[in-house]
C-alpha cells in the first residue's frame, strides 16, 4: 500500500527581508528581483538558530496536524543542505529535540530535491514493513551562508541607519545573482501506511545528473582539501556557493517535466488526471516554463516563491502544507511533486490524497 500524508506542518522565522531591504546593501532593485525571479521577500533566522530548530518546530506542527504522538513515529528523515554543524547532520538533534525514542533518524543531502528523496525513502520504509509511520522534514537556514557582514545584517534588519562601508556594498553586489534567491524555512510531513493501492504515493522517479555537479556547489570547506578549511579558501570565498544560473535554469525547465512524465507513464495516468503540480520554487520563470511545457494554467502549478524565496529542501513541504491548509488538496486530489537542484539531483512523485473515510 502506498504511504499517505497523514499531516503537514511548516515553520518560518519572523524576520522578513524584502527586495527593498536588499537594495540597501547591494546594487539591486525590487524590479530586477521581482521580474527575474518572482521573489518579493524572504525570511531569515536570528543568529544562533539552526535548521534543526526550524525542523523541530515544523515536525511538531505536522504531528499535531496528523494527531500522532512522537512515540508513534518509527523513523525520522531530515533533509537539509545547511546543517547546524559540518558533521554530524541534524537528524540526531531533531530526534532529541522532539523527545523521540531511539528510532532510526538520518539526513539526506540532496539539496532542492532533498525532500523528494526523503519522501521516496519514507515510502520505501513503509512498503518494506520497516516502519509504519515516518516523519520527513526539509529545513534550511541560508542566513549563515550569505556573504553579508554584521554591518550588512544590521542595515538589512532595520537596526541601523548608518551607511554601509563601500567594501561591504561591493562584496554584496558581487554575490547578488545567487544571494537574493534564498530564504530560511522548514516544512514537514507525517507519512503512514495507506489502506488502498490506488491512494498515497503512487510512483516516484529519482535521478541524478552528476555531470552537472558544478552548476551550483560550494568549492571550499570540504575534506578533499587539507586542511578542510584554510585561510586561503576563505580569502578566495570558496566557502560560498558558485552558481551558473542560466545552466541551472535550462536544466530545471527540461528535467522537472521529464521526471513528471515518467511518474505519469508508470501509473498510466495523464496530465488531465493531475490536480496540482507542486514544483520546486527556485524561480517563477522556471515555473512558467513548466506550465508552458505542460499547457497547464497557473493555478495548477502554484507558486509561493514571492513570500519565501528558495528554501531548498523546505520548499516542497512548505508549499504543500500551504495548499493543504487552504483547502486546495481535497480527498481524491492527485498531486505531482517535482524538484531539481544541486547535485544535480532531480525527480518527481505522484500522490493521490485518500478518499474521505
Ligand atoms: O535551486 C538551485 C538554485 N538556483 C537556481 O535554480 C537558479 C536558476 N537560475 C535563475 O534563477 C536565474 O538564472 C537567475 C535569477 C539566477 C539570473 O537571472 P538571469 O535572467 O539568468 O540573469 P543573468 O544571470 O543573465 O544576469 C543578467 C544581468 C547581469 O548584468 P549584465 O551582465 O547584463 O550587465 C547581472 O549582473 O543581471 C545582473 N544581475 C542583477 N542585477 C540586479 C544579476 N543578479 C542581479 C541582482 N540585481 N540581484
Amino acid at each position: 500500500m502506498g504511504a499517505v500524508i497523514a499531516g503537514t506542518g511548516m515553520f518560518v522565522p519572523d524576520n522578513v527581508v524584502s527586495n527593498h531591504d536588499l537594495a540597501r546593501i547591494m546594487d539591486t532593485t525590487d524590479e530586477w528581483i521581482t521580474n527575474r525571479t518572482g521573489v518579493k521577500e524572504r525570511r531569515f533566522v536570528d543568529p544562533g538558530v539552526g535548521s534543526s530548530d526550524l525542523a523541530i518546530a515544523a515536525v511538531t506542527n505536522a504531528l499535531a496536524d496528523a494527531g500522532v504522538e512522537g512515540s508513534g513515529v518509527d523513523a525520522l528523515i531530515t533533509a537539509t543542505m545547511t546543517p547546524d554543524y559540518l558533521a554530524p547532520g541534524i537528524a540526531g538533534l531533531v530526534q532529541a529535540g522532539l523527545g523521540l525514542s531511539h528510532i532510526a533518524a538520518f539526513d539526506v543531502r540532496q539539496q532542492c530535491s532533498g525532500f523528494l528523496y526523503g519522501l521516496d525513502l519514507a515510502d520505501a520504509l513503509i512498503h518494506s514493513d520497516r516502519a509504519e509511520t515516518v516523519a520527513v522534514v526539509g529545513a534550511e537556514v541560508h542566513a549563515g551562508f550569505q556573504p553579508w557582514s554584521a554591518a550588512s545584517w544590521e542595515v538589512l534588519l532595520g537596526n541601523s541607519q548608518e551607511p554601509l562601508p563601500q567594501q561591504d556594498y561591493e562584496r554584496n553586489t558581487e554575490h547578488r545573482a545567487w544571494s537574493v534567491l534564498f530564504g530560511d524555512g522548514a516544512g514537514a510531513m507525517i507519512l503512514r501506511r495507506g489502506e488502498r493501492s490506488d491512494e498515497g504515493i503512487l510512483a516516484t522517479s529519482l535521478h541524478t545528473d552528476g555531470e552537472s555537479f558544478e552548476l551550483i556547489w560550494v568549492p571550499g570547506v570540504g575534506f578533499k582539501s587539507r586542511p578542510y578549511v584554510s585561510q586561503d579558501d576563505l580569502a578566495d570565498d570558496l566557502q560560498l556557493p558558485t552558481m551558473d544560473g542560466g545552466g541551472l535554469f535550462r536544466k530545471a525547465v527540461r528535467l522537472m517535466p521529464e521526471a513528471a512524465r515518467m511518474v505519469l507513464e508508470r501509473t498510466g495516468m495523464t496530465l488531465d488526471d493531475v490536480d496540482l503540480v507542486v514544483a520546486h520554487q527556485a524561480n517563477d520563470r522556471i515555473l512558467e516554463g513548466v506550465r508552458k511545457q505542460f499547457g497547464l494554467e497557473p493555478e495548477k502549478v502554484p507558486s509561493n516563491i514571492g513570500s519565501y524565496g528558495n528554501t531548498t529542501a523546505g520548499t516542497l513541504p512548505i508549499l504543500y502544507h500551504e495548499l493543504s491548509a487552504s483547502g486546495r488538496v481535497v480527498p481524491g486530489s492527485v498531486v505531482c511533486f517535482a524538484a531539481f537542484g544541486a547535485g544535480a539531483h532531480y525527480g518527481a512523485a505522484l500522490y493521490r490524497e485518500p478518499a474521505a473515510s
